[in-house]
């Protein structure tokens, strides 16, 4: 194996990931030449470059269900949306497989503690709200949730210690998402360890193959499970598997739904739900020209109003469907430890490297259509990003007493 792996890292000129190999036991270069041998070399063509867009225009009025809109009909979805719940047809997908670098907290990040003058922590935000729907409807929602390598361990040690929060662990669910290696200003993969390469999470696009290949179809299928909704593990007001959400995507015949809120003010720093060439597709702030930015409708509304808060409710059909393709990779640059040519470590102060994500927004450009449903941000957005300023813990903790969350 040695023979073909160096021959393959001569051909991407890599080979200096061998460079302590023979410093290595056998059972350590085994496991070196294993991990080579699986990774996805695709992230050396990267080349940053964002995708050609498609024509954008605004969503369209019969698109989007605005808060208005929602409370006239609210107890009809509820209804429906509580019915699917009950008959065991919706999942819930926790995004938790992040490193959460902005917050410079060296644990997952729902175990931390934004309570002030009790414990409250991220992961018992999420499970109190996803409680309120077990309440409300007498139905324990599956709860699947995702990992990272790095993060496992911790994560379902934490919860298992908190006995999950009151959840049923019959219901609870873990897999571990993917990494991809991290490549460096040269070019060059990078080693995180004399018989490790350097990989970081593949980002949260590649969650539904990720379930997959962990084996979780059967249960989906076991249990009927016919849609799935996906959110970030770090907005402390998130409402998950919330039944009006999912009955007012069911009842709207269309494949998926994102929930949206009115941005803030036009320069707003959020993704914005839009028809790129006629289907649903989310713009990215710094992808908006001024006119863009600006634009308003008719009735004085922005155009490209709708932003995006990471929660989306997926039709698993459609999921198998698009399951092969290939979703666009994006680079970040991190501050990435690893170590030099001699051995020693590298703890860069600025950002030294390149990690490669998917993106679950993008799935959103595959679904053949895409109901916004608009909330109430003050109620439902409270992500914990930074340690202070903009989306911080502060904002979090001030959103949360404003809800009356003892904190
Ligand atoms: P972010 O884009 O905020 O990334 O994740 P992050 O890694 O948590 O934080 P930074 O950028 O390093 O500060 C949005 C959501 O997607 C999940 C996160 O856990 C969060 O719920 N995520 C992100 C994953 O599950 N896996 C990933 O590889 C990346």
């Amino acid at each position: 194996m040695k023979k073909e792996i160096t021959e393959k890292l001569t051909g991407l000129e890599q080979t200096h990931l061998l460079r302590h190999y023979d410093e290595l036991s056998s059972d350590d270069q085994k496991t070196l030449l294993k991990q080579i041998d699986g990774l996805d070399f695709s992230v050396l063509d990267e080349t940053g470059a964002e995708e050609e867009r498609g024509t954008i225009a605004p969503m369209r009025p019969e698109d989007v269900k605005t808060v208005a809109e929602i409370e006239k009909n609210r107890d009809r979805y509820f209804r429906t949306g509580a019915e699917a719940i009950k008959q065991g047809k919706v999942g819930c997908v926790l995004l938790a497989g992040g490193q959460g670098s902005r917050l410079g907290f060296n644990k997952p990040k729902g175990m931390f503690n934004i309570g002030v003058d009790r414990e409250l922590y991220i992961f018992e935000c999420l499970i109190n709200n996803l409680l309120d729907v077990v309440k409300e409807t007498g139905a324990f929602v599956p709860l699947f949730i995702m990992t990272s390598a790095d993060n496992d361990c911790d994560t379902r040690e934490f919860l298992a210690e908190h006995n999950y929060f009151g959840y049923d662990a019959d219901h609870i669910s873990f897999f571990i998402q993917e990494q991809l290696p991290t490549v460096d200003t040269e070019g060059k993969l990078m080693l995180s360890d004399k018989g490790v390469v350097s990989t970081a999470p593949n980002g949260n696009g590649g969650w539904y193959a990720s379930m997959i290949r962990s084996g979780i179809s059967e249960e989906l299928e076991k249990r009927g499970i016919e849609w799935l909704n996906v959110f970030a593990v770090d907005n402390v007001l998130q409402r998950m598997a919330d039944p009006c959400f999912i009955g007012a995507v069911i009842e709207s015949g269309k494949q998926s739904g994102a929930k949206v809120v009115a941005k803030a003010a036009p320069e707003e720093r959020v993704g914005v739900m839009c028809l790129e060439n006629g289907r649903p597709s989310i713009v990215e702030y710094y992808e908006m020209t001024d006119e863009m930015i600006e634009k308003r409708d008719e009735n004085g509304v922005l155009s490209y109003n709708w932003g995006v808060i990471l929660n989306y409710v997926f039709h698993v059909n459609r999921l198998n469907d698009i399951i092969d393709m290939r979703l666009p990779l994006h680079r970040a640059f991190k501050k990435i430890k690893h170590i030099d040519g001699n051995g020693n470590v590298v703890e860069p102060a600025e950002p030294n490297a390149y990690k490669f994500e998917t993106l679950v927004l993008d799935m959103v450009k595959l679904q053949d259509s895409c109901l916004a449903y608009e909330v109430d941000r003050k109620k439902e957005f409270a992500p914990v990003k930074n340690k202070e300023g903009v989306d911080s813990v502060d904002t979090a903790r001030e959103l949360l007493k404003y809800n009356g969350v003892i904190i």
